[in-house]
Parts: C-alpha cells; structure tokens; sequence
C-alpha cells in the first residue's frame, strides 16, 4: 500500500517512550494460551527495540470484554509468556487511564518495557473517545501501530490516538503483512479461488459480494455454509445460523450466477447431538432435528480438494468446522493439505488468514506450507475486499 510511514530501521529511540499497539488477541483456555502464533510474532520488533534502548509501552485487547473488566480476559498470562521471552525488566499495568499511567511510564528506564491490561477494558476504546485517546498518546513520544490485525477497527488506540503523539509509524510486522498480500494480489494468477468459513454472512457479505467480480470460485464452509444450506431448502437441525441472513444469501446467490463464479456449498457433512460427540457423517439432505453440523463430510472435501487442484491462486479465510474437538477438524486439515501440496508442487499461489485458521493449522500437527499466513482476520478480508482501513490511513 502506497504512502504509509513505516518505522526507520535507524530512528534513534534511544531513551523514548515508544508506544507499540500490538494483537496479543489470542485464544485462551483457562487463562492458558492455546496458540501463541501473535505472541511469538511481536518478539523480534520487541527485542531489536530493547536492543536500541527504547522504553517500550506495549498496548493491546484480547477478545470483546464490552468496556467492561473480565478476569478472563485479562493479559495477565500473554503478560506471563512475555516476561520469559524477553530478558529485560517487565512490568504489567493494570490502573486507570489516568495521571497514575503517565507518572508510571515516565519511570520507564531505557530497554524496559510497561504491558497495558486489555484495553478494551475501558469503553472508550471501542468509542474511539478523543480525551481517553489524548490520554494515551501523552504517554509516548513515538506510536508505532504494529497490529495489521487491528487495523480494520475505528478504535482509540489504533485511530484517534495518533492525533496525539508526534512521531507516529507503521511496525515491521505490519509492513510484511502488507507487502505480501499486495504481492499476492498483484501477481494472483487464474483461475482463483476463495475458501471463506466462519459463522456471520454478515460480516462478510461485503468481502464475498466484492471477491465475487474478481474470482473464479467461492466455496463457502463453516457455520455460515448452513445459512446457504437452509436456502437450498435443507434442515440444519440445531446449527448454528444467523438470524435474517434470507435476503444476503440470495443476493450474493443472485451475483455469483450473473458474474459467472461458481458457488460451492456442503453437499454432505459431519454431524452429533453435542460438541463433545462423535461425528456421524450425513447428506446435507438428511440432516435430523437434534443434529448439530461440526464439519464438511467426505463428499465435501473430495469437491474442494478438486477445485483446489484445479486452482492457481487460493484465499482461504475461516476453518471448516469445530476444529477444537479433533472429530471434527478433518475438513480443516483435509483443505490445509491440500493447498500446503500445491503450493509445493504445482506453486500454487496460497494466502490464509485469521487467528482461528492460524489456530487450526498449528493444531493439526502437520507440516505444512503456504504462500503467507496471516493472523490478521476481519482486516485481512477488508484489505482484499479494497477498502481502506481507518488504521493504516492515519499511517499515511
Ligand atoms: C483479530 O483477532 O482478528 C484481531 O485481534 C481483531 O479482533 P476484533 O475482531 O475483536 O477487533
């Protein structure tokens, strides 16, 4: 992306309080960390600016707390992980936005760095609130947005807080984000498909409805594929499906055959009476009343495993199923194989995206390899979609 301001190698920070707003949003069990894919991401920026003598203020959110404190989503075991990683001293703030924070990280000494708790524990992050953003910049004299991630989101620490710092960069986490997906967007090579799972049509309608005039196929899976089922007139039993969803799913439906991109949906699937359960394997035309579906079935996979192999260019955003419970993470790994082989062998050109597709993959075990991996979810699909995110353009 053109124009954006991106951190010098050699900007002296020797002794300056760098404010870095990373994504430490990862999943968590137990106040355990069950993927520390974005943790073990923002190590290097973190150690090459310890290394330069920086003070380092460290600002992130973890899960959608609703401006409200949650023990469970506190950063106090990401705060744990990094104090083992980085060798130097660490401290966790966990006050107020106030007077208390300025005076704290004014005590920084050079190379030590000040985590923040969730910042989304106060709501006017999420408002994108100018004095709460006022109040935070004062804290640095460098911002250094290194959260493509976040980047999609109008929110304090990612937007308005740039109004308040002088020097203000975009980190080298984010610039390799960004230089891969435009090289990948650029040189993408026919025919192209899109892989999209997740649960809301709504939140992706947008990207699905823009990918539909530039791509070849849309094969749509997870939780949101059974909004397309149930369009088909199939049963869904107690799946999970979105409320009102009728009238997307026809118009996507209605521009995918006006377009000429063919639109793949689960012609068969996994399914059991609870997330814990076995998988029994059904036609999406038999699906029973008390059935929940957890995954694609066979038929399914052999579908896209060929439209994969048929493919030069695949996106892939949202696992297939309910991963976690390993009954149901075939579809997931069974599609993550395939594009890993091509991209091997037939230098297919693969881009993936998102913290639960990132999680599905380091869960399978496998080895695998893609054209880039990206961690960033919501913002990666708006990035591909064209849009400009309110992140990056305060970066311009
Ligand atoms: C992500 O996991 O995609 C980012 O951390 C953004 O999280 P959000 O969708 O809650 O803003």
């Amino acid at each position: 992306m053109l124009g954006i301001k991106y951190f010098p190698h050699n900007l002296n920070v020797k002794n300056k309080r760098v404010i870095v707003r990373v994504d430490l949003n990862v999943p968590l069990k137990d106040k355990k960390i069950q993927d520390s894919t974005k943790v073990e991401q923002v190590l290097p920026f973190l150690h090459d600016l310890i290394k330069r003598k920086a003070k380092v203020i460290l600002i992130s959110h973890l899960g959608r707390p609703k401006g409200m404190r949650d023990s469970a989503l506190s950063l106090l075991p990401i705060y744990k992980y990094l104090k083992k990683k980085l060798n130097t001293n660490m401290y966790f703030y966990t006050g107020e936005i106030n007077d208390e924070l300025k005076t704290k990280s004014s005590y920084l000494k050079e190379s030590e760095i000040l985590l923040m708790e969730n910042i989304r524990f106060f709501k006017e992050e999420t408002e994108n609130d100018e004095e709460f953003s006022k109040k935070l910049g004062e804290i640095g004299e460098i911002y250094v947005n290194d959260a493509f991630s976040c980047s999609h989101r109008k929110q304090s620490s990612i937007y308005s807080i740039t109004k308040f710092v002088e020097e203000i960069y975009a980190g080298p986490l984010l610039r390799k984000e960004i230089t891969a997906i435009d090289a990948i967007v650029k040189n993408k090579k026919d025919p192209v498909t899109c892989i999209i799972g997740g649960s809301k049509v709504s939140t992706k309608i947008g990207v699905i409805s823009s990918l539909i005039k530039s791509t070849d196929n849309i094969v749509i899976i997870g939780a949101m594929a059974n909004n397309f089922l149930l369009h088909k007139k199939n049963k869904i039993g107690k799946s999970l499906k979105e409320d009102n969803s009728e009238d997307m799913v026809r118009r996507i439906l209605e521009k995918a055959e006006k377009n000429k991109c063919k639109f793949t949906i689960p012609e068969d699937c996994l399914v059991s009476k609870n997330f814990q359960g076995e998988a029994v394997v059904r036609d999406v035309k038999s699906v029973e009343i008390d059935d929940i579906i957890l995954d694609i079935g066979p038929k399914t996979i052999k579908i896209i495993e060929n439209i994969i192999d048929n493919s030069k260019t695949v996106m892939w955003n949202g696992p297939a199923g309910y991963f976690e419970n390993k009954n149901f993470a075939l579809g997931t790994n069974a599609i993550a194989q395939r594009i890993s082989k091509n991209t091997k062998n037939k230098s297919l050109i693969s881009v993936l995206g998102g913290g639960d597709t990132v999680s599905a993959i380091n869960n399978s075990g496998l080895e695998l390899s893609f054209t880039h991996l990206s961690t960033a979810g919501g913002a990666f699909l708006q990035y591909l979609e064209g849009k400009d995110l309110p992140g990056l353009s305060v970066l311009k």
